[in-house]
């Protein structure tokens, strides 16, 4: 049975893809652990709902992280409503099942975007000790927790 400790008392975080699925359950549980969340997502009435839901401690933006500009916006926006940024879960993602035949260029571009180079964008500013955290993309694949932020020659967070 869970039950919240405050593990994340004072802690921000951004959680994206956060409208269903994991992202919500993760929005809810670091809010529950006493973290404020950004929750992101291209879904805007499912999100409102959850960010309706979880209540004072988050908030919602509509995000789409193949966006380089989305990301920039994300992260001003979080540290305006919060002032500090210590974590991001990078769970949005998407995965599509067809035949080869039926694959056009645009849509194996877009399951790129959205899941590989989309969330490598988000500039750093985080405090020292900032994580981010990337959801696997497939079964099978693994996920690398607490990541620290770390190209610092782009000045962007590693996905
Ligand atoms: N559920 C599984 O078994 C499983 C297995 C392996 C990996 N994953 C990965 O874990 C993550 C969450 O899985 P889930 O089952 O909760 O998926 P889900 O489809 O229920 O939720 C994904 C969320 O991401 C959002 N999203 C999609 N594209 C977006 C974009 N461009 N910008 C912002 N948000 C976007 C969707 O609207 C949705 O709310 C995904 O990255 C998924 O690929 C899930």
């Amino acid at each position: 049975m869970f039950s919240a400790v405050g593990r994340l008392d004072g802690k921000t975080a951004i959680i994206t893809g956060g409208a269903r699925g994991q992202g919500e359950r993760e929005a809810r549980l670091f809010a529950a652990e006493g973290a404020n969340v950004m929750v992101t997502d291209v879904l805007d009435e499912q999100l409102n709902a959850v960010v309706a839901d979880i209540g004072a401690r988050a908030q919602g933006m509509h995000q789409d992280v193949a966006s380089e500009d989305g990301w920039a916006d994300v992260v001003a926006a979080t540290l305006a409503a919060f002032g500090r940024l210590d974590v991001l879960v990078n769970n949005a993602g998407i995965y599509r099942v067809g035949p080869i035949e039926g694959e056009r260029l645009d849509d194996f571009n877009r399951i790129l975007a959205v899941n590989l180079t989309g969330p490598a964008s988000p500039p750093c500013g985080t405090q020292a000790g900032g994580r981010s955290s990337t959801s696997p993309r497939w079964p099978g694949s693994t996920a690398s927790p607490a990541t620290p932020p770390t190209d610092r020659r782009s000045g962007r967070c590693g996905a």
